[in-house]
């Protein structure tokens, strides 16, 4: 087989034989073939699309290019959930330990930031102590001990994925339905859960803008998670404003914390709540979603799910003062607050402005590897909807540094839109589609 003439086959829109795809999927992951070469597959691969036999044998192929985790020997059904990213998106921190409190088994494994969206595992870095490069043997032990771990991916997990995914960051190649389903199906099969959730944003702040791309990407996962043996369900859920009040890595702990303790931002809640009622009933804790949602209630009101959390920090060597005490993550040198420039009421809060306003504070990377600081980000008082007076504050900046503050604060005031009337609500759940086992 040569690589150049499955390319073309590609460019000529043919489907490709499982054989082929796995010998593309092999060179990628020993690096036998160019980057050069791998760039230009990827791009007819955007262009011609690939069948769902052609997506499914890719997903298959990446999960096995690398350690495929065996949980099996951990009690219990193993669930896991993965956002495709977005603006203050925090669930992980609050759902991980809201569904271990109520005994499923939570195994998670998360990522840095990517793009103008937040990773999990740079927000745990905000807690003192808190190790998110685990092994595997800690990892499979934590969940033995309390249910649930949360880690970075290993170099060892789906490997040919980092390299595609690499690639496709600087080809104009990440748009693409069956790259991102084989991308994302390819890390939550190598990691080994039962049940899995995605939580598909769509909207400014998301990498699918509109809901027909997203729910196509929905309906694919779901189909080639089902062909490979797996439960996958899908939300697709709004990303058009940023998910609860914060923005910013320990803001966003602190934020999580809150919701933990029952006084969260309802929007947060509520999406914690949805997708929640859907893993606790995948592990078969309660006969449906709706019940688990209502179980889930019951374990923020009794401690339990904070507990968790407590524990969670514990476990992996953070400092769990930071329960009661957020105030000793990172925090910034100056509150600067962003005042309305006029009455009205708020008809968009473009959420891809905020994030850029928090890069530009010092909270996202310009290149790989570079560090970013934990205690800079907004907090938006006013969202969606709202009605507010002008010089009312709309936002407060958190940042270390004024002249960035003020280049943040024209970003900021312009993800603020305006409209005389009340906008029309969105739903923040629009869709969810469940894995064939749980229908
Ligand atoms: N998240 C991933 O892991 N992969 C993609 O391709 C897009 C989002």
């Amino acid at each position: 087989m040569r690589i150049v003439d499955l390319i073309k086959e590609k460019r000529d829109g043919h489907a490709h034989s499982p054989e082929a795809i796995r010998y593309i999927v092999t060179g990628a992951a020993d690096k036998t073939i160019p980057d050069y070469q791998l760039a230009a597959w990827l791009m007819a691969v955007l262009f011609k699309g690939m069948t769902i036999e052609e997506t499914t044998e890719l997903t298959r192929a990446m999960a096995h290019s690398g350690e495929v985790m065996d949980l099996s020997d951990i009690p219990g059904i193993k669930v896991d959930k993965h956002s495709t990213g977005g603006v203050g998106d925090k669930v992980t921190l609050v759902l991980a330990p809201l569904v271990a409190s109520a005994g499923a088994v939570v195994a998670k494994l998360s990522g840095r930031g990517l793009g103008h969206t937040g990773g999990t595992i740079d927000k745990l870095e905000a807690i003192a102590g808190f190790q998110t490069s685990l092994s595997t043997e800690h990892f499979q032990t934590q969940l033995k001990e309390i249910g649930v771990a949360i880690a970075g991916q290993t170099q060892n997990l789906a490997p040919a994925d980092g390299v595609f995914y690499a690639l496709r960051d600087v080809t104009g190649t990440v748009e693409s339905i069956p790259l991102i389903a084989a991308s994302v199906l390819s890390k939550k099969i190598a990691a080994g859960s039962d049940v899995i959730l995605l939580d598909v944003k769509y909207g400014g702040g998301a990498f699918m803008h509109d809901f027909a791309s997203a729910r196509e990407l929905a309906t694919t996962m779901v189909d080639v998670g089902t062909r490979l043996g797996k439960s996958i369900s899908v939300a697709l859920s709004d990303m058009d404003q940023p998910l609860g009040h914060n923005v910013g890595h320990a803001l966003e702990v602190a934020e999580s914390i809150a919701t933990l303790r029952g006084d969260g931002p309802k929007d947060l809640t509520d999406l914690c709540l949805k997708l929640g009622g859907i893993l606790v009933a995948g592990a078969k804790l309660t006969p449906d979603a709706e019940s688990g949602e209502a179980l889930l209630r019951a374990k923020i009101a009794d401690g339990s799910a904070l507990a968790k959390f407590r524990d969670l920090i514990a476990a992996q060597g953070g400092d769990v003062r930071v329960i009661e005490e957020p105030g000793r993550m990172p925090q910034a040198s100056l509150k600067v607050p962003v005042l309305a420039p006029q009455d009205g009421y708020v008809s968009e809060l473009d959420a891809l402005a905020v994030g850029h306003a928090c890069k530009v504070l010092g909270a996202g990377r310009e290149r790989k590897g570079e560090p970013i600081d934990l205690a800079v980000g907004v907090a938006v008082h006013v969202k969606r909807g709202d009605k507010v007076r002008a010089g009312e504050t709309l936002a407060t900046l958190y940042a270390n540094d004024a002249a960035k503050a003020e280049v943040a604060a024209a970003e900021l005031l312009r993800a603020y839109h305006w409209s005389d009337t009340a906008p029309a609500a969105q739903p923040l759940v629009r869709e969810v589609i469940l894995a064939p086992d749980l229908r």
